[in-house]
């Protein structure tokens, strides 16, 4: 595995790139930085669970993996969050839906966490020297993050649906890009053409993202499971401050 870049620096021009789906992303190299991005719900719930007090949020692949791990930790200090097509997992605690969380029973409370797609794309990227999740409702706070850091390389990684592309994954990563690309401070370059049609994406629909939403193949699917409120959440920009940012790999906690 090479790294893009691994050693400190402030040069003030970060090269930006983004992918579509994990399947999409290198797995020979790694950026200084990389953004996941699971809009609909993974990254709005895990910056949700640690805006309301979670202690850390641990990751899994599998239900097993995740039940098995959090055997080791007390009951009154865990939760166990499992969605499989978009549905709650028999036997954990919650599903995906970022409304469910709530200060009162998060918190202090580590989540285990394991969805089906964001947990797979936060492992592609585990290895790069940071890893962030990004969504709408905190886009704020990883632009600014990624300004003071000025990472040299930075890498705008959606999760898509099961190998295939995300329209909202995608604007959101067009969201970021375009904060970035506009900013007065820093100098960002653009690492490939999917930033340029992100952008173009997000820039068509900044103004009606929950109608984009609502076209969006999970976002239909979401609301067939009746998670109308999920959406209108998730496409909410900047409500949140906090940044989700990874410990060790697999585990994230907020940003101090
Ligand atoms: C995922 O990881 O695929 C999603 O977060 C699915 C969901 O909406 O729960």
């Amino acid at each position: 595995m090479i790294r893009q870049n691994n050693f400190c620096h402030h040069n003030n021009i970060v090269k930006l790139f983004v992918y579509h789906t994990s399947e999409l992303t290198p797995s020979q190299i790694l950026p200084d930085t990389a953004a996941v991005i699971d809009v609909l719900r993974a990254t709005t719930t895990i910056a949700t669970a640690l805006e309301v007090g979670a202690e850390a949020v641990a990751i899994y692949s599998s239900i097993e993996s995740l039940l098995e791990a959090s055997e080791s930790w007390s009951p009154t200090k865990r939760l166990r969050a499992g969605e499989r097509g978009g549905a709650k997992v028999p036997g954990c605690d919650l599903g995906n839906s970022p409304l469910e969380f709530t200060p009162e029973q998060m918190r202090e409370q580590r989540l285990f966490l394991s969805t089906t797609n964001g947990t797979k794309t936060l492992q592609a990227v585990e290895k790069a020297s940071t890893v962030i999740t990004a969504a709408f409702i905190n886009r704020k706070a990883v632009v600014k993050y990624l300004l003071e850091k000025d990472p040299e390389t930075v890498w705008l990684v959606c999760s898509g649906w099961e190998g295939g592309y995300s329209l909202e994954d995608t604007a959101c990563a067009g969201a970021l890009a375009k904060s970035l690309l506009e900013n007065g401070t820093v100098s960002v370059t653009i690492g490939n053409d999917e930033v340029i049609a992100a952008v173009a994406l997000y820039s068509q629909w900044q103004d009606k993202l929950l109608e984009l939403f609502y076209q969006a193949s999970h976002g239909q699917r979401l609301l067939g499971l009746g998670c109308e409120e999920d959406l209108k959440y998730c496409a909410s920009l900047d409500i949140i401050n906090t940044l989700p940012i990874q410990r060790e790999p697999g585990l994230l906690v907020k940003l101090p």
